[in-house]
């Protein structure tokens, strides 16, 4: 199985278009101090050829193309088999309106994920106008096998697992299920990885289901808590905003550098988070603790 970060800023990507915080700052003036970042979003593949976008943002038709894979022969290609969502926040799937030019797009997703497309941003019918989209059930706890376009089982499954966090903001239900993190598995090489951008919480129920990755794939949105009042852009902490921060006694930092996982990353990192720079104390912190800043194009093979 291999797994590619494509995008690993969180909302607004790295530097956000408006923002002038210390870190984008210095992504516009010297961005090898700093590397820009597209918004969250991997992809996934048994055969290093036909992919599943885990999330798509609204960066989507940059990052399909660097995945990697043949040309295709005739006049109309694409190595993304399908899509898996972990929920229904913007930057994850306004990327499903921008491939509507496919004629046949796949999506997993929970069924309050759906719910929320289909009522709340309106995406899945305006997709719907222009491609056939069809969606497959996912059911926290149970494995799914991913299937490719013509109906061939791709070896991989993946396993929704519920994730402490509220539904987004233009949710008008709060239904179980609106926010998942992914357990991915090779039923090949035997290989399993965990992926949740969006994490507010370090519940047992997270802890159980990371616990037999081999590769962690984590929400790294904020440093501090109080990262956005401090910069007086918010008035609202990480946790209030469904993201565990990194630090502070009970931050991800503390809770990963424990998991048995061989590698444990950050992605969905904000524009805020002092750990995007290269030379900055937080960054030597999280690698102090054998974790890694995850930057667009890292790629895993497990
Ligand atoms: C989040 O990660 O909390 C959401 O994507 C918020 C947003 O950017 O709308
Ligand atoms: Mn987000
Ligand atoms: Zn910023």
């Amino acid at each position: 199985m291999q797994i590619v970060l494509l995008g690993t800023a969180a909302g607004g990507g790295f530097p956000q278009w408006n923002c002038w915080c210390p870190a984008c700052r210095t992504a516009r003036s010297d961005p090898s101090r700093a590397l820009p970042r597209s918004q969250s979003a991997a992809a996934v593949s048994a055969d290093g050829e036909r992919w599943f976008l885990l999330n798509a943002s609204p960066d989507v038709h940059a990052q399909v193309a660097r995945l990697p894979g043949r040309a295709p022969a005739g006049a109309r290609g694409s190595p993304v088999e399908g899509v898996v969502l972990t929920d229904a926040e913007l930057d994850h799937t306004l990327g499903i309106v921008l491939l509507r030019e496919a004629r046949f797009l796949q999506l997993a997703a929970t069924a309050a994920v759906r719910e929320i497309l289909a009522e709340d941003s309106g995406l899945l019918r305006v997709t719907s106008a222009f491609a056939e989209v069809r969606i497959q059930d996912l059911i926290p706890g149970r494995p799914a096998p991913l299937a490719y376009r013509d109906g061939c089982p791709s070896g991989l499954t993946v396993t929704p697992f519920p994730v402490p966090a509220g539904p987004p903001r233009f949710a008008r239900a709060d239904h179980p299920g609106h926010t998942v993190g992914l357990v991915l598995r090779d039923a090949a090489t035997g290989g399993v990885a965990a992926f949740a951008p969006g994490c507010g919480g370090f519940d047992p129920e997270v802890e159980a289901a990371l616990g037999p990755a081999e590769l962690v794939l984590f929400d790294g949105t904020f440093w501090h808590d109080d990262e956005l009042i401090r910069l007086g852009i918010s008035d609202r902490t990480a946790r209030q905003m469904d993201h565990l921060p990194v630090s502070g006694p009970g931050g991800s930092l503390e809770r990963l550098a424990r998991l048995p996982a061989r590698t444990r990353v950050y992605t969905h990192i904000n524009n805020t988070n002092p750990m995007l720079l290269e030379d900055s104390p937080e960054r030597a912190e999280v690698e102090r603790h054998g974790l890694r800043v995850g930057a667009d194009g890292m790629r895993f093979s497990l």
